[in-house]
């Protein structure tokens, strides 16, 4: 099989997260932070551990506001329904996943809050001026979509989070598909919260996700339960991270995460250079044959989407998954996105790459393109 999904999720893990989920399944099986002695106060410092490899990955202000939540989309739903505004108005993007547009729609419909989406002006590249043109007297939130999993379009966050600050706007960043492949500094990009899926460029298991928080936004908790400190009051506490975690953490998870971000910083040139490579070969293969590519040839972050005209994406990703082969076909949980490429119809073939692939992975795709479209005699 050649796994050429790692946007849904990455598929090889790197030694390294196996070894940290096995110890923690071993040896950090207490509840971290519920009780007093020793092999939940070890549990708990593993846990801490990883808070601050995160904190300090994306230099975010303090470790225990790294808050982690299942996945992504639970941080983006905290993001955005934990600090909505009621009257107020939110900017987002074309380039939204579903995990915000949904949030943001079902405010919308209780008459809380307005949003606009901000369409992109430039191929690949999602501009500061993209999203100056939507602020109204009530926008409080501008949501920004860093790199798009469908196609990998890139927004400039450093600019936009300078005009956020500029204009108390509080900027959300989803960073599901760019954690891991792109250096983040929340400080420096002025992020006020930042969204990651551990399952993806950070290779940890599915289940676990984080919301960094910056030192300027606390939203409100939308899970309630136990935290294992001030049981006597009925209410969450108001610090971090107790606050948005409620309910025992997925320890194993956590600690896969933790190894998945060392992986990263131990490898990180390697990846993005590999990443690069893999990326302009298939864009650059795909750009000798009838195919319309939607990522634009510059692109380097590892996905790519294409289709053969006149077929759906579900006929070529199942042609592929027949020739061992696995890609995303289909819309990809980001209408605005389709609709801005004209895809709505038909979705798109996406291929996402990781680390682990090699050129033979892109060689052997671009061959069973090619197969297809000889036997449709398109080539
Ligand atoms: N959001 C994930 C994807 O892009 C699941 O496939």
């Amino acid at each position: 099989m050649i796994y050429l999904d790692n946007s849904a999720s990455t598929f090889v893990k790197p030694k390294q997260v196996i070894k940290a989920v096995n110890c923690a399944l071993t040896k950090y099986c207490a509840n971290p932070g519920r009780s007093g002695h020793k092999a939940s106060i070890s549990a708990a410092m593993e846990v801490q551990r990883v808070r601050e490899k995160l904190s300090s990955h994306f230099n975010l202000c303090l470790p225990q506001n790294v808050v982690f939540t299942q996945n992504c989309t639970e941080a983006l739903n905290i993001a955005i329904l934990g600090l909505a505004r009621e009257g107020g108005n939110v900017v987002c993007t074309e380039n939204d996943h579903n995990s915000v547009l949904r949030p943001l729609h079902h405010l919308a419909e209780q008459q809380k809050i307005s949003f606009t989406v901000a369409k992109q002006s430039q191929k690949g590249r999602l501009s500061v001026d993209d999203i100056k043109k939507h602020i109204k007297p009530n926008t409080y939130m501008v949501i920004c979509n860093h790199i798009s999993n469908v196609n990998g379009d890139i927004a400039d966050i450093e600019q936009i989070g300078a005009f956020c600050k500029k204009h108390s706007l509080i900027f959300v960043v989803d960073a599901a598909q760019s954690g891991g492949h792109k250096k983040i500094d929340m400080q420096k990009c002025n992020i006020d919260l930042l969204t990651l899926a551990g399952h993806k460029g950070f290779f940890a298991p599915q289940s676990i996700g984080a919301l960094l928080v910056g030192e300027n936004v606390l939203p409100s908790p939308l899970k309630f339960g136990g935290t294992g400190t001030n049981s006597l009051d009925p209410s969450m506490p108001s610090q971090l991270p107790e606050r948005l975690e409620a309910g025992t953490l997925p320890t194993p998870s956590i600690l896969g995460f933790g190894a998945g971000v060392d992986f990263v910083e131990q490898n990180y040139d390697n990846i993005v250079l590999h990443l690069d490579d893999l990326t302009t070969y298939l864009n650059y293969e795909l750009s000798k044959l009838p195919v319309d590519v939607y990522t634009q040839p510059e692109n380097s972050f590892g996905v790519l989407a294409f289709n053969i005209p006149g077929f759906d994406s579900a006929v070529v990703a199942n042609h592929l998954d027949s020739r061992g082969i696995c890609v995303r076909g289909g819309l990809h949980c980001a209408p605005e996105k389709h609709k801005a490429l004209g895809t709505t119809k038909t979705g798109a073939v996406r291929v996402s790459f990781c680390c682990f692939n090699t050129l033979q992975d892109a060689v052997r795709l671009v061959n069973e393109i090619k197969r297809f479209l000889r036997q449709q005699k398109m080539i």
